[in-house]
């Protein structure tokens, strides 16, 4: 019995287009962050959660589905098993360890990498077509993990990676100079992490580029202030986690703004984890590390030719072989 009384020629209409659905594996901070920015941006018909511990789990999926008349629709399920994560569109991983108060992320790799070998090769074996992105940490040595354990091209697997440093650092821009974040157009690159790299050379805010407009203004910059900036970002992370005890939010809505990107084919320009090997001199191996990449519906479209200065382009690599160095030990 249906609670509306059909009338004349008002059968239901067949759906015309296929659910969105997202996977989040990793209902922790970071995890439910996500989530819960995906429901209220309205990205997904439908969400998958898994994690391993089934009443947490249980419990999140409830208290999310108890908001629904204050949501958009969104079919929200929650298992330990891969099944339900079946025909996503998108995998967003944030299972794992995270860091203490001081420890750096690299830190948590082997441990993060023997939960990878239990998640990565489910999910694509349930959703052979998805993009993967990965945000656990480390992320660039974890997405390079996903990516071999997925068996997927590269195209369809990335880190969220320095879309969330590089709001940092705009914030910061932003703070500094009086003006709205939004304006402003910098990006961090490299490693998600202690060796990353920012481009200076590259910043522009309203359109004006940032460097040549001071120098042509006569207005002195101190190359310590520019320094003591991008510390700021890399120490962002350990002052909330030393603070709070973890972040949370910021890679919430970077993760969502990725997923918007992705999932609605609006080919922006987001600095992501992506296989960097061959780009911008980085030689030696694959690795995966953030470069301001194109991304849509197929997922990574591109990597944009900056143009990078000498000192710039010596950083990024140094970065890359920091990443290269710690997965060597990997043996994958
Ligand atoms: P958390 O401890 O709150 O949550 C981790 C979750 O992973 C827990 O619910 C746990 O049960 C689950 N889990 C553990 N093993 C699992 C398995 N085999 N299968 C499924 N789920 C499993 O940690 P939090 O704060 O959510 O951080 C998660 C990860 O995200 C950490 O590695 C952290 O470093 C990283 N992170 C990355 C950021 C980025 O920008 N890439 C930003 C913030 C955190
Ligand atoms: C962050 O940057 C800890 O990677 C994490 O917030």
């Amino acid at each position: 019995k249906s609670f509306f009384t059909p009338i004349s020629g008002g059968s239901p209409p067949s759906p015309t287009k296929r659910p969105t659905k997202i996977t989040v594996v990793g209902v922790g901070n970071v995890g439910m962050a996500i989530a819960q920015t995906i429901l209220t941006q309205d990205l997904a018909d439908e969400l998958a959660l898994v994690d391993a511990k089934e009443d947490k789990l249980r419990g999140e999926m409830l208290d999310l589905q108890h908001a629904a008349a204050f949501l958009p629709r969104t079919k929200i399920q929650a298992s330990v098993d891969y099944a339900a994560t079946a025909n996503s569109d998108l995998c967003i991983v944030t299972a794992g360890a995270r860091q203490n108060p001081g420890e750096s992320r690299l830190n948590l790799l082997q441990r993060n990498v023997a939960l990878f070998r239990h998640i990565v090769p489910p999910l694509a074996e349930h959703s052979p077509d998805c993009i993967i992105m990965v945000v656990s940490n480390p992320v660039d040595v974890l997405t390079y993990v996903a990516w071999r354990l997925s068996g997927f091209p590269a195209n369809r697997v990335i880190g969220s990676g320095t879309n969330l440093d590089s709001s940092r650092f705009r914030f910061l821009i932003a703070d500094h100079l009086d003006v709205n974040a939004q304006d402003v157009q910098a990006y961090i690159v490299g490693e998600h992490g202690d060796s990353s790299v920012a481009l200076w050379s590259s910043i522009s805010v309203g359109g004006v580029p940032l460097l040549s407009s001071l120098e042509r203004q006569q207005i002195a910059y101190e190359k310590e202030t520019l320094k003591s900036i991008h510390k700021e970002v890399v120490q962002s992370a350990y002052e909330v986690i030393r603070l709070k005890g973890y972040t949370s939010w910021a890679i919430g809505y970077s993760a969502a703004s990725l997923a918007r990107t992705l999932l609605r084919d609006q080919r922006r320009i987001h600095p992501v984890s992506v296989l960097a090997k061959g780009l911008y001199g980085i030689d030696g191996g694959e690795v995966f590390l953030s470069l301001p990449a194109q991304l849509g519906r197929n997922g990574v479209l591109g990597v944009t030719n900056l143009h990078l200065t000498d000192e710039e382009a010596q950083q990024l690599r140094t970065s890359a072989r920091t990443i290269m160095e710690v997965q060597s030990q990997l043996g994958i």
